[in-house]
């Protein structure tokens, strides 16, 4: 059990001695870190419900505690409790932490969580806009993963709607000869795409303009889309290049960036439930037709601001993206078991989700116990304050952004003349590291629902709260243990620290469960980002203050060497589960 989760239990424990809720005992870290190092403010509020004097109930608190392990446990003000710990007791706690593979996290679950992020679409490349849903996505997995739940994350490309009507038209009227367009053709269709990822690029937006002049081509490309949904074999397997095509450039991005997918699952993959789908919230009378289409009404009488219904299908039958994640939905629950289903998208789908959530509640697609969730996030913007532009005024494809951010750390690498004895491959490696480290903790030091400035010259920096420095403060401590090692000195059981800086690490290191958990309850792994950066300073301050390779007493020497020791695996771990991997060496 954690240090706070100890401490509340035996302040809970004191609190329910009285008679009175023992949540009323939770210990956190004090705000004033000069006079205590914990403090209990239960005792205020615990007063008030038994109608009795705060500080005699502090009093009260304080008589039944147990004193051993505290060096001051003192009332202050109307009736807050301060708490410190006698030094034995913090070693006592370091040797635990530092004997522990976890380092005192606890485990949850196993609960079965399904994890929908990245959400890239057929036939265009991934951009700026997917950035975020990929890397907080990934460090929400891995975050859940280490907590004990077992995980399904799932891309859910965009690959079903009119866009492939549209695309199928476009290369139609390119060469109307290919046998996709051919309804006698029964042969094979060519295993090679007609058209390339940067074909698809030019052509959708040129399709997509033309259609709102072109009412003809509209009608094509809708009718298209049915044809496809429907099963034309033809449009079938065009569009299966289109998802082809794309999912080469896309798995590529990905892969630049360390992060995994269980599942490249599609909007289309749930093509066949629709149709069964729609048909049973129809008899069940959930869905209603409205001029012509089918829709869900899911206002609630306490809706501050309109919910409009939910477009379940157009009047032609055409399935839409409400229907598809409804449907997405089921599976997962069904399917795949999920009691929590967390979807990481950009905030401004929250009416979407909250009418698809809402519909799959009122159909009994979600019963009540499963959570739903739209993990929303803001967006990454220029230095302008408004969202990442090209010069030219485009979308910046995130390729790109992996490019400059690989040339960028490369440069400072350079300049910061780090790893000059490593070979050339090793400082590749290094430079790709900080490549991704830069635009991961850039990123996931916000919180997910503001918005940020890309600034690629401060996040590849070595200096600041940035990825880089994180990464190379863990390189740093990996190299002290190495040289110590090499000197003979191994690390040994903690002794009583002599040093404030020392304690302060002790304690940074004993809180690091609360972040953790704190970070997964909230989905805001900035909580962690924040943590690692508290604990490199914290150990820099140490280091400072204690010298460990020059100490003369070796039980202390041995004891420093295991606090070394703890926190390099502290910090590897929190940039874990940030998605940001340590090099062996830098
Ligand atoms: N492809 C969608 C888009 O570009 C995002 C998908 C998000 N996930 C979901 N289940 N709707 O807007």
């Amino acid at each position: 059990m954690s240090l706070l989760a100890l401490l509340s239990e035996q302040f809970g424990a004191a609190f329910a001695a009285q008679g009175l809720d023992p949540d009323l005992g939770e210990v956190v870290v004090s705000n004033r870190p000069d006079l205590a190092q914990f403090q209990c403010n239960g005792a205020l509020p615990a007063a008030k419900q038994a109608g009795r004097n705060p500080r005699e109930m502090a009093e009260a608190i304080v008589d039944s505690i147990d004193g051993a392990g505290f060096a001051d446990l003192s009332i202050a003000g109307p009736g807050f409790l301060n708490i410190t710990l006698t030094d034995d007791a913090l070693a006592g706690h370091l040797a635990r932490i530092a004997g522990d593979a976890r380092l005192d996290i606890p485990s949850r679950g196993p609960e079965q969580i399904v994890i929908d992020f990245g959400g890239y679409n057929v036939a265009k490349a991934t951009h700026v806009g997917h950035m975020r849903p990929t890397i907080i996505g990934d460090s929400l997995q891995r975050i859940a993963r280490f907590l004990g739940h077992q995980v399904t994350s799932d891309i859910h490309l965009g690959d079903w709607g009119l866009q492939m009507g549209m695309l199928i038209e476009g290369v139609r009227e390119q060469d109307p000869d290919l046998p996709y367009f051919n309804d006698a053709w029964i042969g094979e269709y060519p295993s090679e795409s007609p058209v390339t990822l940067a074909d698809l690029q030019v052509l959708y937006p040129q399709v997509s303009a033309r259609t709102k002049s072109d009412p003809e081509l509209a009608e094509a490309a809708r009718k298209a889309t049915l044809e496809l949904q429907g099963g034309r074999r033809g449009y079938r397997a065009l569009w299966q290049h289109f998802v082809d095509v794309t999912l080469a450039s896309q798995r590529q991005d990905v892969a630049d960036l360390d992060v995994h997918f269980d599942l490249w699952y599609g909007e289309s993959t749930v093509a066949e439930d629709l149709d069964p789908l729609i048909r049973s919230l129809l008899e069940s009378g959930v869905a209603g037709k409205s001029d012509g289409a089918i829709v869900i009404d899911v206002a609630e009488p306490d809706d501050k601001a309109e919910i409009p219904p939910l477009l379940l299908a157009k009047s032609d039958g055409a399935a839409l993206y409400t229907t598809t994640d409804l449907a997405t939905l089921q599976m997962r629950i069904d399917v795949f078991g999920a009691r929590e289903v967390l979807y990481v998208v950009d905030s401004r789908q929250s009416l979407h989700f909250e009418q698809v959530f809402r519909a799959a509640r009122k159909a009994g697609i979600a019963p009540p116990e499963v959570v739903l969730e739209h993990v929303d996030h803001g967006t990454i913007n220029g230095p302008d304050g408004s969202p990442l532009k090209t010069r030219d005024g485009g979308v910046p494809p995130l390729h790109g952004l992996i490019d400059d951010a690989k040339a960028a750390a490369a440069k400072r690498v350079d300049e910061a003349r780090i790893g000059l004895d490593l070979s050339e491959d090793e400082r590749a490696d290094v430079a790709t590291k900080v490549a991704a480290a830069a635009l991961k903790f850039g990123d996931l030091i916000n919180h997910r629902t503001s918005n940020y400035v890309f600034d690629l010259d401060r996040f590849t920096s070595f200096e600041g709260k940035t990825g880089p420095y994180l990464q190379y403060a863990t390189v740093r401590i990996t190299s002290i243990l190495r040289k110590a090692d090499e000197a003979g000195l191994a690390p040994g059981a903690p002794i009583a620290p002599s040093e404030d800086a020392e304690r302060a690490l002790i304690l940074r290191l004993a809180t690091i469960p609360e972040t953790v958990l704190r970070a997964w309850d909230l989905r805001a792994p900035n909580h962690i980002a924040e943590s690692a950066f508290d604990l490199a300073g914290a150990f820099n301050r140490f280091y400072e203050a204690c010298h460990i390779l020059r100490e003369e007493d070796p039980r202390r020497q041995a004891s420093w060497l295991q606090l070394a020791a703890t926190t390099q695996r502290a910090l590897t771990l929190m940039l874990d589960l940030l998605g940001i991997s340590v090099p062996q060496r830098m």
